[in-house]
């Protein structure tokens, strides 16, 4: 097993993948400067490939890829597509585009801007669409693209997040149409639950102990996911050649409660 530190996000960063299984292949990964996409990040590097990670704060991408030795980084907004293009400009070449770049958009709908819930859909869905155009047929044929819902999409809330958990499910539907249409590249989706990140602790603000002493309680695993377990899970997406238009749950089970 090979372990690597980091500092950019809330845990260790550990990869349980064996080593090898990328070599020679090339994985950007849009979110891959903190939480779950710099594990899949780290991961993935150990399991040999090539690394390249996208953020929107230039400072934390470079910090993420300096400190885990990762083999570029780029800075991008995917709520615009002409920094996506940027981004994407110069890399020749992707075998495994991983798409988890988000943040947690929440608002009622009687209630909230709607510039602002409108994010949850072009931070997933049309950034992903930006992304697989501006790559187009550098997108390796026996690659791999995977996105991010969550478990709201089968367990909403009254809390404001029926956009969030819309454009969560809207992520599932995607993925399964494009397995189609982009075949014979496989695509998937990664469905995280409770995660223990960065953004776990920005959306739950200062109420965050409380709400993660209940949410422990609650879980049937009475704990939080790590950042490694849903990063092997997205390397697992990549790597499966018979993954396909799945959703791949990461929720010890959060979605059954
Ligand atoms: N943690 C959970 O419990 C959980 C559960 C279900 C689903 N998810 C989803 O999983 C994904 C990763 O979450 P995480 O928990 O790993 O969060 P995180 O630690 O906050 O990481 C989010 C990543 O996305 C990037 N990002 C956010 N907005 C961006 C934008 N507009 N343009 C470019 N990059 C952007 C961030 O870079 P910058 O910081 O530089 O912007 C960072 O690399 C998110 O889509 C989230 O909705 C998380």
């Amino acid at each position: 097993m090979t372990i690597t530190a980091s500092s950019t996000s809330a845990t260790t960063q550990t990869s349980l993948l064996p080593a090898g299984q990328l070599q020679g292949r090339t994985v950007v990964i849009f979110g891959g400067t903190s939480g779950i996409g710099l594990s899949a990040a780290v991961q993935a590097k150990a399991a040999g490939a090539e690394v390249i990670v996208i953020g929107s704060d230039r400072a934390r991408a470079q910090r993420a890829a300096a400190e885990n030795g990762l083999d570029g980084w780029r800075a991008a907004d995917v709520t615009r597509s002409d920094t996506i293009h940027e981004a994407l400009a110069n890399i020749p070449h992707v075998d495994h585009l991983v798409l988890l770049a988000g943040s947690f958009v929440v608002g009622k709908v009687m209630e909230a801007e709607l510039g602002h819930l409108r994010r949850a859909f072009d931070e997933r869905i049309w950034a992903s669409v930006h992304a697989i155009r501006a790559l187009g047929d550098r997108l390796a044929p026996d690659g791999s693209v995977t996105f991010i819902s969550g478990s709201l999409a089968d367990r909403p809330n009254a809390h404001g997040t029926a956009v969030l958990a819309a454009a969560s499910a809207a992520m599932e539907a995607l993925a399964r149409g494009l397995a189609l249409e982009l075949a014979p590249r496989r695509v998937n989706t990664l469905s995280p639950g409770p995660i223990e990140t960065p953004l776990l602790s920005k959306a739950l603000g200062e109420g965050r102990d409380a709400a993660v002493t209940a949410m422990k309680q609650a879980l049937p695993l009475h704990r939080l996911g790590t950042a490694e377990e849903a990063g092997a899970a997205a390397v697992f997406l990549m790597t499966n050649g018979w993954m396909n238009g799945a959703t791949l749950n990461v929720d010890g089970g959060a979605r059954l409660i």
